[in-house]
C-alpha cells in the first residue's frame, strides 16, 4: 500500500511576537522565519516518516521550488507536484511566546488545481491505497468521488474550517481527522459528546477528533477510545495537528488498536510542539518511539 497526500504546500513566513496583535495594533516584531509549510507537506512528511511511502500532488509557483526540494530531501515522492506559473500559497503566522498561533493564509497556486490534474494524479494509484486531503486546495469533493470509484481508503482532514464543510457529503471519508473548533463548526453542536456523534452519523468510517491539551478522541460508532495529551513545554503549536494526522493514519492502517494509535500520534506531535516551525519540527518513528518509552 502506498499513500498520496493530495494538498497544500506553503512558504511559512513566522513571526515571532511577544504577544497576538489586536485590532489596530502595530507590532514590532523580534524573529522572523522563513519555513517549508502547508498542511499537505506537513502530512505528507509525518505519514513518510512514520513509514509510509509516501507521494505528494499539489501545485506550486517557481518561488516555491524549495518546498519540492524539501520534500525530495526528507523522502516523499515529488514526482506528481506541479509547477505552475501562478505564486506559491503561502502562511503569514504570528506566534506567541507560549507557542499559540494565529495565521493569514494566501492560497495561490494550491487553488488552482483542476480535474484533469487530479485524473493524472490518480492513475499512479489503486485499490487500497490512502488518500490524504486537507481543504486548502481546489478539486477535494472531485477528488473524493474518484477516489471513491477506484476504492483507494479516503481521509480528510477539513482544514481550514469554511462554510461549505458544514452540508458536505462525508458519506466516503473513511477517516475524518478534526480538531474540536472544525467539530463544532461543521456540526452546529457545542459539547463534544454530541458533536463525535454527529460526526459519526455523517462519516462513512471513524471519526478521530482532537482536543489540544485535553487529549484526543477516536470513534467509529462501535469503538470509542480516549487518550490524555503529553504534558510538555510548548514552542510553536504550527503542524502539531498535521503531525499527528499522518501518525494516526499509519498507526491505524497498519493494525493498531485505536486507543494506541492515538497515544502513538499524541506523542508525535507533543514533539513537535517544543520546536518553532511546521514541517521541519515532526519527529522520526525513533523519536517517537523513545518518548514513548521515556513517558
Ligand atoms: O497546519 C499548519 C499549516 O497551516 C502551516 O504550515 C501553514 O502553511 C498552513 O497551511
Amino acid at each position: 500500500m502506498k499513500a498520496i497526500v493530495f494538498g497544500s504546500l506553503n512558504i511559512d513566513k513566522v513571526y515571532s511576537l511577544s504577544h497576538l496583535p489586536e485590532k489596530g495594533e502595530t507590532l514590532s516584531c523580534g524573529r522572523y522565519e522563513i519555513h517549508v509549510g502547508g498542511k499537505g507537506l506537513n502530512q505528507s512528511i509525518s505519514l513518510s516518516n512514520s513509514g509510509m511511502e509516501v507521494y505528494m500532488a499539489g501545485q506550486i509557483g517557481s518561488d516555491g521550488i524549495f518546498l519540492k526540494e524539501y520534500l525530495e530531501k526528507v523522502g516523499v515522492n515529488t514526482s506528481l507536484i506541479k509547477v505552475t506559473d501562478s505564486f506559491s500559497g503561502h502562511a503569514v503566522i504570528e506566534v506567541d511566546p507560549d507557542g499559540q498561533n494565529q495565521m493569514i493564509l494566501f492560497p495561490g497556486a494550491n487553488r488552482e488545481t483542476t480535474p484533469d490534474y487530479c485524473d493524472e494524479v490518480l492513475e499512479n494509484f489503486s485499490k487500497g491505497d490512502l488518500i490524504l486531503m486537507q481543504y486548502e486546495t481546489s478539486q477535494v469533493e472531485y477528488m473524493i468521488e474518484k477516489a471513491h470509484e477506484k476504492g483507494l481508503v479516503i481521509a480528510l482532514n477539513p482544514s481550514p474550517y469554511v462554510d461549505k464543510l458544514k452540508d458536505f457529503d462525508y458519506s466516503r471519508i473513511d477517516y475524518l481527522i478534526l480538531n474540536e473548533y472544525e467539530g463544532q463548526s461543521i456540526t452546529g453542536e457545542s459539547d463534544n459528546g454530541k458533536v463525535i456523534e454527529a460526526l459519526c452519523e455523517k462519516v462513512g468510517g471513524a471519526v478521530i477528533f482532537t482536543l489540544g491539551g485535553d487529549g484526543a478522541i477516536y470513534s467509529d460508532g462501535k469503538v470509542t477510545a480516549k487518550v490524555p495529551a503529553f504534558k510538555v513545554n510548548a514552542v510553536d503549536t504550527t503542524g502539531a495537528g498535521d503531525t499527528f494526522t499522518g501518525y494516526i493514519l499509519n498507526s491505524l492502517m497498519s493494525g493498531k488498536a485505536p486507543e494506541e494509535a492515538l497515544r502513538f500520534a499524541s506523542a508525535a506531535s507533543a514533539i513537535a510542539v517544543t520546536k518553532a516551525g511546521a514541517a521541519e519540527t515532526i519527529p522520526s518513528l525513533e523519536q517517537v518511539n523513545n518518548f514513548l518509552m521515556e513517558n
